[in-house]
């Protein structure tokens, strides 16, 4: 079983439930709860599990059985008494007017028969009297609470620790599925419908394949996608991820439209909601069973991911009486498949390198069928993961298809390890032809760890064509008839290879060879071309010879270097030949270029790094000198001479009464001032307001003038 790396072990992890003596038992009860605190935080707040959900139900299953054998252990505290991980901090809370539970689990067909024998034992029901199940697959994404008042969408809330969630209303109000107004004209005055936001296999593959290609962060499976995508600060990036909503169940509601389960999720379409069209009443336990079977052959071919079923007693007056037990009700259970998972050899593990430059080590396995398809490659993510899980070429392990998308090493066999498998040595050069240096970097928010990448840029050919695309893209040099189609087809058939190439296309027209004829060509006579369209295409080049100097930066592809990154080097540098200049003493370790440009605002450590790296790199350098022969660089916005402030650094320290910090900035920036974040020798202002702290000491010490809002606000016009 995988653990996380730092939680401690001891022998009582070897032993049986039925073995532990009363002492071992705490401290084993301890442990299990620390590990899936752990995994709960992983799963809920970071949306990257650390373990398949089948491990982590055996590490509650042996959290429960403990408890069940000694009861003393069961605390207010008790992981059994509560659901998932207390809410990330980063969204407003919200309490649930009726608390989100979760559900047991069944894994065997005796604990389904079990559960059915509760029921009726509870409800004490003759022999001849039938229990109605309404039975549905168990959809694999995140459960969501919606709120409606007179029949408008008031809150959409996450389950958090079951009792108080996380306020994402601006995010599901993007969702198609999720109707803003319930339809229908008997609406209960509050109505909360609760269910399950999902995304479909297909959106989740392709929303990799883009995050992969922009270097942001690609998705474990469809689940931490819908995760994700939902938890996002800005509402536009969830409308842009497509995510589907199914309504199963409901927390406060004013008069009960139904009066079965079955009749509650007709109500729910009723409403707008999509309801899953596989729900199924089925009439005894071997109804039940064949339920399962029936979805389990069909899970392959869905296209959202379930990793289960579940029952609920379908009449309302029964799950009334029948209520909860801790943490799920007595009158539903999930009765889960098994994780598809088979064992098999790592012939090699190979570095891929993405578009991006990010190296991501592949497992490439002896072939072998999980869950009816044929498996060769998993993914290892990172190095880090290489290391947690010490897999080497020749082991044996366990893999998953996890999500049934993307198949994952799950550990390895270290008994049947061979004697002379040696630790995976991760590369600290890229595989690309050029053999670049490396670089590891850990990503802001840490969900996927740290990743590493060539410093190759455009001269590493498997980072080559996705550095053109972002030159040619709008926000950079914005080029017409010149997008990604164009572009592949002219770097496939090496005519331009950088972006000085564009620039010299016109002049090398006609002496262009195609790589399969030879023949010198000319791109009118190409099919898909014509004259028209490629006079269009060089005077918009043309057009594009004169280019400001900030999206000259931002072209240039540097990692982290993104527009408003580019604005503020731009302003803070002012000139092409400033900047360059600059970048080029940082790479050569100039502490002082460092400095200043740390002072600049908005620039920190993480872009100053990157841009030392970039220039470091003989081949990147060469290619922006090629490029910058080739066009003409626009200074910078000149700063306004009248001002008194024109051309000097100022910094804002603690609270402005009269203006927000944003309008403060910008006003400056607008009469020629650069904005700087700390102070340093170079400031010529400190404008300090109420609870300055640091920086004002600093100002102090360095000399600085001090002025206050007031003062400051006479001298910026
Ligand atoms: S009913 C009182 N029905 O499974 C419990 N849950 O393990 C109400 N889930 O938190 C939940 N599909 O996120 C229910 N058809 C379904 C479901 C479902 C997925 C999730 C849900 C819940 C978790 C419990």
């Amino acid at each position: 079983m995988t653990t996380l790396g730092n939680m401690p072990r001891n022998d009582t992890t070897k032993l049986t439930v039925e073995e532990l003596s009363e002492k071992q038992a705490k401290a084993e009860h301890a442990r299990l709860a620390a590990e899936i605190a752990e995994h709960d935080r992983r799963y809920y707040q970071d949306d990257a599990p650390a373990v398949s959900d089948a491990e982590y139900d055996a590490l509650r299953r042996r959290y429960g059985a403990i408890e069940a054998r000694f009861p003393r252990l069961r605390s207010a505290e008790s992981l059994t008494r509560h659901v998932g991980a207390a809410p990330s901090a980063r969204f407003a809370k919200v309490r649930h007017a009726v608390p989100m539970l979760s559900l047991d689990n069944a894994f065997a067909e005796d604990d389904v028969r079990d559960f059915v024998g509760r029921i009726r034992r509870f409800l004490r029901l003759a022999d001849d009297e039938e229990v109605v199940f309404s039975a549905e697959p168990k959809i694999d994404g995140l459960s969501m609470s919606l709120r409606y008042e007179d029949g408008a969408l008031v809150t959409g809330a996450t389950r958090g620790d079951g009792s108080v969630g996380e306020d994402v209303t601006a995010n599901v109000k993007t969702l198609e599925d999720i109707p803003k107004r319930l339809k229908g004209k008997t609406i209960p005055a509050v109505c909360e419908v609760r269910g399950e936001v999902y995304m479909t296999k297909q959106a989740f593959l392709a929303l990799n394949k883009r995050q992969a290609e922009s270097g942001g962060q690609v998705f474990a499976n469809p689940r931490n996608a819908a995760a994700g995508s939902l938890r996002q600060k800005d509402p536009s990036i969830t409308a842009s991820r497509p995510l589907g909503f199914f309504a199963y169940a409901w927390g406060e509601m004013g008069a009960l439209p139904a009066d079965t389960q079955s009749g509650m999720i007709e109500w729910f379409a009723s409403c707008g909601f999509k309801t899953n069209p596989l729900t199924k009443i089925c009439r005894s336990v071997e109804g039940l069973l064949a339920f399962h079977h029936e979805i389990e052959l069909q899970r392959g071919s869905l296209d959202y991911d379930i990793d289960g079923v579940v029952y609920k007693v379908d009449r309302l007056d029964w799950q009334e009486r029948l209520g909860f037990v801790s943490r799920s009700p007595r009158w539903a259970i999930a009765h889960k498949f098994p994780a598809e998972k088979a064992t098999t050899v790592v012939r090699d593990i190979e570095i891929q390198v993405g578009r991006t430059g990010t190296l991501t080590p592949v497992a490439k396995l002896e072939p072998v069928t999980v869950g009816g398809v044929v498996v060769q490659n998993a993914t290892l993510h990172n190095e880090e993961e290489i290391k947690r899980l010490d897999v080497r070429q020749g082991d044996i392990v366990t893999i998953q298809r996890a999500g049934d998308v993307i198949p994952q090493v799950l550990g390895v066999v270290v008994e049947k390890r061979p004697r002379d498998a040696r630790p995976y040595k991760f590369p600290t050069k890229c595989p690309c032809p050029l053999h670049s240096d490396v670089v590891r970097e850990t990503i802001a928010g840490g969900a996927e760890g740290a990743r590493t990448h060539c410093t190759g840029e455009f001269a590493c050919p498997y980072q080559a064509l996705g550095h053109l695309e972002h030159f040619v893209s709008r926000r950079a040099f914005d080029i017409d008839g010149l997008g990604e189609k164009q572009i592949a087809f002219f770097y496939e058939q090496e005519w331009i290879e950088e972006p000085a190439d564009i620039f010299t296309l016109r002049e090398r027209n006609g002496k262009l060879r195609l790589k399969d004829g030879g023949k010198k060509t000319r791109i009118e006579d190409i099919e898909g071309f014509g004259e028209i369209s490629v006079r269009n295409l060089f005077n918009a080049i043309e057009a594009r010879r004169e280019i400001p100097l900030e999206r000259f930066i931002y072209a240039l592809g540097i990692r982290h270097v993104g527009e408003t990154t580019a604005v503020a080097l731009a302003r803070g540098y002012g000139s092409w030949t400033a900047f360059h200049d600059a970048c080029g003493k940082l790479a050569a370790g100039d502490d002082e270029t460092r400095q200043e440009m740390d002072a600049l605002d908005q620039i920190g450590d993480t872009v100053i790094d990157s841009l030392r790296d970039y220039f470091a790199e003989a081949h990147n350098r060469r290619r922006v000198e090629r490029l910058a022969a080739q066009v003409r660089i626009l200074d910078a916005e000149k700063p306004r001479a009248e001002s008194a402030i024109a051309g000097k650094t100022v910094v804002f320290t603690g609270t402005l009464e009269k203006m927000t910090r944003d309008e403060a900035k910008a006003s400056a920036e607008r009469l020629g001032a650069k904005v700087a974040g700390s102070v340093s020798r170079k400031t010529d202002y400190v404008v300090a307001g109420p609870g300055a702290g640091s920086k004002l000491g600093k100002a102090k010490e360095f000399g600085v003038k001090i002025l206050s809002e007031d003062e400051w606000l006479k001298l910026a016009r």
